[in-house]
């Protein structure tokens, strides 16, 4: 099954300048425990904002650039639809961004874990639009606002209908 995990502020946004624009614990603390022990598949330009590679994940990057050169355990996919066939044989793997990518991908995606972050960001790479007809939200909840976490985030999962 492919799952595609983001977090999207007021009108769409994902990130500016290659990086993520806000800290919110609660949502990393989320994305850990949802993608922990399995694969990750995310564009080059998403691999190279990354601080470092992600403990206990195995990471794909979808690349055209036949000079990228990825560090030692890295998978490297020339197209979307080499990865996703590769993808078809787990049991899960988990589309983590960024935009090119999650558009790419989001005809094949089974579930989505959408994070709403409900704020208003000055951001460059937005989330697609999506057929909300086609998912059924199957579970919603409210993130906890506190010092660490000064924006209101609501956390929501969506299945495909008829395929899950
Ligand atoms: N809020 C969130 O949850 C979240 C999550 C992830 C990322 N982000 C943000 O999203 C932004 C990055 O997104 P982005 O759209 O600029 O980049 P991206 O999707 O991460 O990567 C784009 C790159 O992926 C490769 N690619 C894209 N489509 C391809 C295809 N069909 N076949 C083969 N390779 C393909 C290309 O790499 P080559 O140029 O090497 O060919 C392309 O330049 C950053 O700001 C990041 O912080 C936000």
């Amino acid at each position: 099954m492919l799952s595609l995990i983001v977090a999207v502020a007021n009108g769409g946004v994902i990130g500016k300048d290659n990086s993520l624009i806000w800290h919110l614990p609660n949502d990393l603390k989320f994305f850990k425990e949802i993608t922990n022990g399995h694969v990750i598949i995310m564009g080059r330009h998403t691999f190279e904002s990354l601080p470092f590679l992600l403990p206990n994940r195995e990471h794909w990057v979808v690349s055209r650039n036949k000079g990228f050169n990825a560090p030692d355990g890295v998978r490297v996919f020339s197209s979307v639809q080499s990865a996703y066939e590769e993808a078809q044989q787990l049991d899960v793997a988990f589309v983590i961004g960024g935009a090119q990518i999650y558009e790419a991908f989001l005809p094949y995606v089974d579930r989505m874990y959408i994070t709403e972050v409900h704020h208003d960001f000055d951001g460059d790479t937005y989330f697609p639009e999506f057929d909300a007809d086609a998912f059924t939200v199957v579970s919603e909840s409210d993130g906890t606002v506190d010092e660490k976490n000064k924006y209101p985030h609501r956390f929501v999962t969506y299945e495909r209908k008829g395929r899950v």
